[in-house]
């Protein structure tokens, strides 16, 4: 009879102590911790050498605006707007600890709606989409709830993984908006959703708080004003989740977004 692995053994034997109560592994005979405390120091090791930094920290690098707009508006198509996105290096969350692959989009190519939201998260970070996330699912549900779940095409302001989800920066924020840009006049929608102040804040440059801001209509223009559309601001779904009660108001956006949207056009 072949003998069970001894890491096996181990497992078995720890899980039953810990089933019997026994939580913590002590010595036959006691240690004095207290005469040890009072033993003089051994004179420290001399310091090692610091390692270099990991290449994962930033590098300091201008922020590489007039390359994202050269390679954006170089993109004919969304595949080459994501290979774009993929090999630009001006945006230094890129260099934080995120992923190496950027999160670009997800939806149909020609929708009538985009979504903005913040920035990937973790999930996002993994998986290479868009909110997959439990804000994502908490998203999708509200966007299938009024109708539009197959109509949306899902982007944010930035395309990497601000690290600890903190919230992009406005300047992280420009330089990678000459792409989000690009997305909206590839897929030309009817509409914009802006999920969020700091999508808010990116796209329309409003400073006011997305309390004043939710559910009100703006007129979105590109950088160059060579397209316009219109744009509802709303809560994001995480703030959604932390916060109940503002789960009406998102609702009554949605609805205001949705009549506009399946509204017959005139002539
Ligand atoms: N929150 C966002 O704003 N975007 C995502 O993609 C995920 C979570």
């Amino acid at each position: 009879m072949s003998r069970p692995p001894a890491a096996a053994v181990s497992e078995s034997l720890l899980a039953f102590w810990a089933e019997a109560g026994i939580d913590a592994a002590l010595l036959e005979t006691p240690t004095d911790r207290i005469a040890e405390g009072q033993r003089p120091l051994a004179p420290r090791a001399a310091q090692p050498t610091p390692l270099p930094a990991p290449a994962t920290s930033a590098p300091a690098r201008p922020l590489a605006l007039g390359a994202a707009r050269e390679a954006a508006a170089a993109c004919a198509d969304l595949d080459a707007l994501a290979a774009a996105i993929e090999a630009f290096e001006g945006c230094p969350i890129r260099f934080e600890g995120a992923a190496s692959r950027s999160v670009f989009c997800r939806g149909p190519a020609d929708a009538p709606v985009v979504v903005i939201g913040e920035a990937p998260g973790a999930e996002e970070d993994r998986a290479g989409q868009p909110f997959v996330g439990k804000a994502g699912r908490m998203l999708d549900r509200m966007l299938e709830a009024i109708g539009l779940a197959d109509q949306v095409f899902i982007t944010n302001t930035v395309f990497w993984r601000p690290p600890g989800n903190r919230t992009p920066t406005p300047e992280e924020q420009r330089v990678c908006k000459p792409f989000v840009e690009q997305a909206i006049r590839l897929v030309r929608p009817r509409m914009l959703l802006l999920v969020g102040a700091p999508a808010t804040r990116c796209m329309l440059d409003q400073t006011d708080g997305i309390n004043r801001l939710h559910g009100r209509w703006f007129e979105w223009r590109t950088t160059e004003a060579d397209l316009e559309v219109p744009a509802l601001p709303t809560f994001h779904p995480a703030f959604l989740m932390r916060t109940p009660s503002a789960k009406s108001m998102a609702w009554s956006d949605l609805k205001t977004f949705a009549e506009r949207l399946n509204r017959p056009s005139r002539g």
